[in-house]
């Protein structure tokens, strides 16, 4: 293989793959006994803090199931649907542990959910909880009472009036579906829908979902860049088909000239110079006319998507439009410019003599 080539290839590949975003593949899955933990949420010792939303964090030790804390008490999360973005909780107090029985005198609370946060994913009832009561009222109401000591009773109880006084604190609990035992509606838990943009268009686009802290908002992880909803999907496909075309020219070109100088340039703007100064002159000696329209059409469009500014990268829809309109109504990008890194994250557009030289 004939060396100039070879290293043009190498160079090329580098020049591709050193441009990809530090922050893209730096999130992956943790599991916490039999949940996986993604995006939007995350545990802070398996996963990065940019790979999930604020309030999104969840502890789990040893493998144990994925713990939340909603509005300061502990959640345990029993499943995840990621398909319909809900989840299922049930506040940790009234799950017996290794070590003890549950006990709801202490430190148990309302659920209250920040809206921007979460919502209940479906109609719910509540059930009310007395706790702290007195202990001759605990005798007389034995019915009522929970494995957690408290009292349980549905809202429209005639009881519910005269005992709420004296008793320390009445929590409600939401639940869903059919009341059984009062005991095993406490550990049944309820649904929830979170806000948290939906990840599927940037997964679908090969990117991975995650949140600037900085910026507060949804961050597409991408392998050129971070994105606010998908990854330009476009552009990378776009890359290779001109890189192809680039090819097949260069091949042919070489075989017309032995002599080629243009190693020594930055290869878009080689080709881009081949454009502009010559007008297609030096590409038309090498191919029909029709062939020429069509490949610098391509060429045109590929230098729009290796544009170092990704706002003015088209997006996919663009590049349809553009590939199949006439060339005449193609404008030509600005020209390609070794001096500008101008992105969000850090990219090195190296010659080809840099890259070289730096292997
Ligand atoms: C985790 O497990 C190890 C050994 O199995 C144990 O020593 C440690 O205390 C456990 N940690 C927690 C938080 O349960
Ligand atoms: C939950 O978070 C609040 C503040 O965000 C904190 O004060 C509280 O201790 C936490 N509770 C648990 C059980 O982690
Ligand atoms: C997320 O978006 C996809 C595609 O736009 C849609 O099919 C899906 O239903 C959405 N999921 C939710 C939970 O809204
Ligand atoms: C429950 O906790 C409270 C205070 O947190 C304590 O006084 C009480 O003895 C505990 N009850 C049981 C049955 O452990
Ligand atoms: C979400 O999807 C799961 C599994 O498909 C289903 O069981 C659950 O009812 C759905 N939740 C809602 C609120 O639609
Ligand atoms: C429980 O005891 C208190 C005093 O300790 C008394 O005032 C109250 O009437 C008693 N309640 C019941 C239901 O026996
Ligand atoms: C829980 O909410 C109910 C209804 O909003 C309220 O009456 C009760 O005082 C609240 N309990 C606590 C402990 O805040
Ligand atoms: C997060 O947002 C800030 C400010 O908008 C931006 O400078 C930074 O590049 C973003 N980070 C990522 C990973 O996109």
């Amino acid at each position: 293989m004939n060396y100039y080539y070879f290293l043009f290839t190498l160079a090329l590949i580098l020049h591709i793959c050193s441009s990809s975003d530090p922050y893209f593949n730096t999130c992956f899955s943790a599991k916490c006994g039999d949940v996986k933990i993604t995006y939007p949420f995350y545990t802070a010792n398996q996963q990065k803090l940019h790979c999930g939303y604020p309030g999104f964090e969840v502890s789990c030790q040893n493998g144990s199931s994925p713990y939340l804390n909603i509005s300061g008490s502990n959640y345990v999360i029993k499943k995840i649907w990621y398909e319909n973005q809900t989840f299922e909780v049930v506040n940790s107090i009234f799950l017996p542990s290794a070590t003890q029985t549950p006990n709801c005198s202490g430190s148990i609370r309302n659920m209250t959910l920040d809206s921007s946060l979460f919502n209940f994913a479906a109609s719910h009832n509540e059930l009310i909880l007395l706790v702290n009561c007195p202990q001759n009222s605990s005798t007389k109401y034995k019915q009522y009472m929970v494995n957690c000591g408290a009292l349980a009773m549905e809202e429209n109880d005639p009881e519910f009036e005269g005992l709420k006084h004296k008793c320390d604190r009445v929590v409600l609990v939401p639940y869903e579906g059919e009341k059984e035992s009062f005991t095993e509606v406490l550990r049944r838990g309820v649904a929830l829908r979170w806000v948290a943009n939906n990840c599927s268009d940037c997964a679908h686009s090969g990117g991975q979902c995650g949140y600037n802290q900085t910026s507060s908002a949804f961050q597409c992880y991408c392998s050129d860049g971070s994105y606010s909803h998908q990854c330009q999907v476009a552009a990378a496909s776009a890359i290779a088909i001109v890189l192809l075309v680039v090819l097949v020219i260069y091949l042919r070109r070489r075989h017309a000239a032995k002599k080629s100088t243009f190693i020594d340039l930055y290869f878009p703007e080689w080709i881009y110079n081949q454009l502009e100064v010559e007008q297609g002159t030096a590409l038309q000696g090498i191919m029909n006319d029709e062939e020429n329209k069509i490949q610098r059409k391509i060429i045109l469009v590929g230098l729009w998507c290796i544009q170092n500014f990704p706002s003015n990268r088209p997006s996919m829809n663009k590049v349809v439009e553009m590939l199949e309109g006439s060339l005449e109504s193609l404008q030509m990008p600005p020209k390609p410019d070794l001096s500008s890194p101008s992105r969000s994250v850090s990219y090195s557009s190296s010659t080809p003599q840099n890259v070289v030289t730096s292997i």
